[in-house]
C-alpha cells in the first residue's frame, strides 16, 4: 500500500512538528503549511491523502480554508484542529466542511492516527464510489446514445418502408389503372370495329334502296299520270281502273309517296350519328398511338368522353357543356387525358345518382384557357365531399363507395397523369351538401 499523505496547516511550527513526529513512524508522511494563504497551492501540489486544519491562525481563520477546500475539494478529508473545547467550534467546522475533529492539547496519538486512516479510507471508498456512478453513468450515456442511434436507424427503416409500401401501392394502383384503361380502350375499339362493318354494308345497301325507290317513285308517279289521262277514253275496263283506284288508297299510296323524302333524311342523320359515334369510340380508345403524345384538343375529349360515358349518367344527370370553340391544342396522352376526363364525369355521375333524388342533376364542364394553361371544369350539382375526406381522395384505394363499385384508384391515377406525366394540376373544390368541382388544368407548349 502506498504512503498516505497527510498535510497540516498550523500557524504553530511546534504543532506540526508534533504531528511529523509521531505521523512518520505510523506510516505517514506529513507535509507541514505554516501560512494559511499559502495553503490552497501547497494542496495542489502535493495532493495529499487528509488536511489537517488549525481553527485559529493569523492569516486566514480555518473555518474560512475549510469551507473554501470543501468546496474546491469535496472527497478530501479535512479535520479541524480545535485548540479549545468550545463545542460551537467544533460543530461550525463541521458545519463548513470537516469530517472529523482533532483537540489540542494532542495526547493520544493513537486515537489521531486512527481518525487519520478512517478519514483515508472513507475518502477512498467515495472516490471509488464516485469513479463507479462516473462509469455507470458514462454507460448510460453510451447506452442512450446507442438507443438514440438504433431508434434513429428504426424511424429511418420504417419511413423506407412505409415509402416502399407506397410506391408499391402506387404501382398496384398504376397497374390496375392501366388495366382498366387498356380494357375500356379495347372495348370501345372493339365496338367501333364490329360496328363499322355492319353499318358499312346497311348505310351502303341503304343508298342503293334510296335510288331503286326514287326510280320507282318516278315511274309510279308516271303510271299513275298516264293513269289519271285514261278516264273516258273508249275500250279501258272502268271496273279495273277503279279497282286499281281503291288499290292506292287502301295501301295510302299518297302519303308513302311524301313520307318517303322525310324517312330518307332521318335514317341519313341516323346513320350519320352511328358513324359519329363509332368515329368518336375509336378516339376515345386511340388504340393505335396509346403511348404518344400528340397535340389534342381538350374539346374533344369531352366531346368522345361523353358518348363512352352516356350511360353512365343518362338517367341521372343533365350534361351541360360550354365549351370555348378558340381553346388551343395541347401535346399530351390522348388516351390518359381521356381516362381522366372519364373518372371525373363517372365520379360526378355516381355521387348524383347516389342521392337517389326526384329530379334530374347537372353536370357542367367547361372548357378555356390562359396564357399558360388551358383549363377544364367538371362540376356536379351532387351531395359534395365531407371536409375529413377531402385530403383523401387522392389516395390510392380510398373509396367511399361500397365492395365492388368502387376500388378507390380513379382519382389517385387521375392525379398522377395530370400532375406527374403532364406537370398539371387537378384541383378539388368541394361544399359538402352543395356540389364537387374538379379542374384540370395542363400547360400549353409542353412537349410531354
Ligand atoms: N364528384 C364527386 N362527388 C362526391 N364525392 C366524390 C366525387 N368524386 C370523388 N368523390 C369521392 O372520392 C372518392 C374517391 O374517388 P375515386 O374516383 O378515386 O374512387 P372511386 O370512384 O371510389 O372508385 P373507382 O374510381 O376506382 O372506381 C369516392 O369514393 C368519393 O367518395
Ligand atoms: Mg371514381
Amino acid at each position: 500500500m502506498s504512503v498516505a499523505t497527510v498535510m497540516a496547516i498550523d500557524d504553530d511550527p511546534g504543532i506540526t512538528a508534533l504531528f511529523k513526529r509521531f505521523l512518520q513512524p505510523a506510516g505517514f508522511k506529513l507535509c507541514e503549511c505554516h501560512h494559511a494563504l499559502n495553503a490552497e497551492a501547497k494542496i495542489e501540489e502535493a495532493l495529499p491523502d487528509v488536511v489537517l486544519v488549525d481553527l485559529y491562525m493569523p492569516e486566514v481563520s480555518g473555518f474560512e480554508l475549510i469551507e473554501r477546500f470543501h468546496e474546491r475539494w469535496p472527497d478530501l478529508p479535512l479535520i479541524a484542529i480545535s485548540g479549545t473545547d468550545k463545542v460551537a467550534d467544533v460543530v461550525r467546522a463541521m458545519r463548513v466542511g470537516a469530517w472529523n475533529f482533532i483537540e489540542k492539547p494532542i495526547l493520544d496519538f493513537d486515537a489521531i492516527t486512527d481518525i487519520l486512516r478512517v478519514a483515508i479510507s472513507r475518502a477512498r471508498k467515495i472516490r471509488e464510489k464516485i469513479r463507479a456512478e462516473e462509469y455507470l453513468h458514462q454507460q448510460k450515456e453510451n447506452l442512450e446514445h446507442l438507443v438514440a442511434e438504433r431508434s434513429a436507424a428504426l424511424v429511418k427503416t420504417n419511413r423506407e418502408l412505409q415509402e416502399t409500401i407506397k410506391k408499391l401501392q402506387q404501382s398496384q394502383s398504376q397497374m390496375v389503372q392501366q388495366e382498366k384503361l387498356a380494357s375500356i380502350g379495347n372495348l370501345a375499339a372493339g365496338i367501333a370495329h364490329e360496328l363499322n362493318t355492319p353499318v358499312g354494308f346497311v348505310f351502303s345497301n341503304f343508298h342503293s334502296m334510296k335510288d331503286y325507290i326514287l326510280k320507282f317513285r318516278s315511274l309510279i308517279e308516271k303510271y299513275r299520270d298516264f293513269h289519271g289521262r285514261l278516264v273516258g277514253v273508249d275500250g279501258v275496263p272502268v271496273a279495273e281502273r277503279e279497282a286499281l283506284a281503291k288499290l292506292e288508297e287502301s295501301l295510302q299510296l299518297d302519303f308513302i309517296l311524301e313520307d318517303l323524302d322525310e324517312l330518307f333524311a332521318e335514317s341519313e342523320d341516323g346513320f350519320e350519328r352511328i358513324t359519329s359515334i363509332v368515329t368518336k369510340l375509336r378516339e376515345f380508345s386511340r388504340v393505335d398511338q396509346r403511348d404518344e403524345t400528340s397535340l389534342y384538343c381538350l374539346n374533344k375529349a369531352i366531346d368522345t368522353t361523353l358518348v363512352v360515358a352516356r350511360n353512365e349518367y343518362k338517367y341521372d344527370a343533365e350534361v351541360r357543356t360550354v365549351l370555348d370553340p378558340k381553346l388551343p391544342e395541347v401535346y399530351c396522352h390522348v388516351g390518359q387525358i381521356n381516362q381522366v376526363i372519364l373518372n371525373i364525369i363517372v365520379n360526378a355521375a355516381q355521387a348524383i345518382k347516389e342521392q337517389e333524388r326526384q329530379g334530374f342533376g347537372v353536370i357542367e364542364i367547361e372548357t378555356g384557357a390562359t396564357r399558360e394553361c388551358v383549363w377544364c371544369r367538371i362540376k356536379d350539382d351532387g351531395p359534395g365531399i365531407k371536409p375529413e375526406h377531402l385530403n383523401k381522395i387522392f389516395e390510392p384505394f380510398f373509396t367511399t363507395k361500397p365492395p365492388g363499385r368502387g376500388t378507390g384508384l380513379g382519382l389517385n391515377i387521375s392525379y398522377d397523369i395530370i400532375v406527374n406525366k403532364h406537370q398539371g394540376e387537378l384541383i378539388v373544390d368541394s361544399e359538402y351538401g352543395q356540389g364537387t368541382e374538379f379542374t384540370i388544368q395542363l400547360p400549353r407548349c409542353q412537349v410531354v
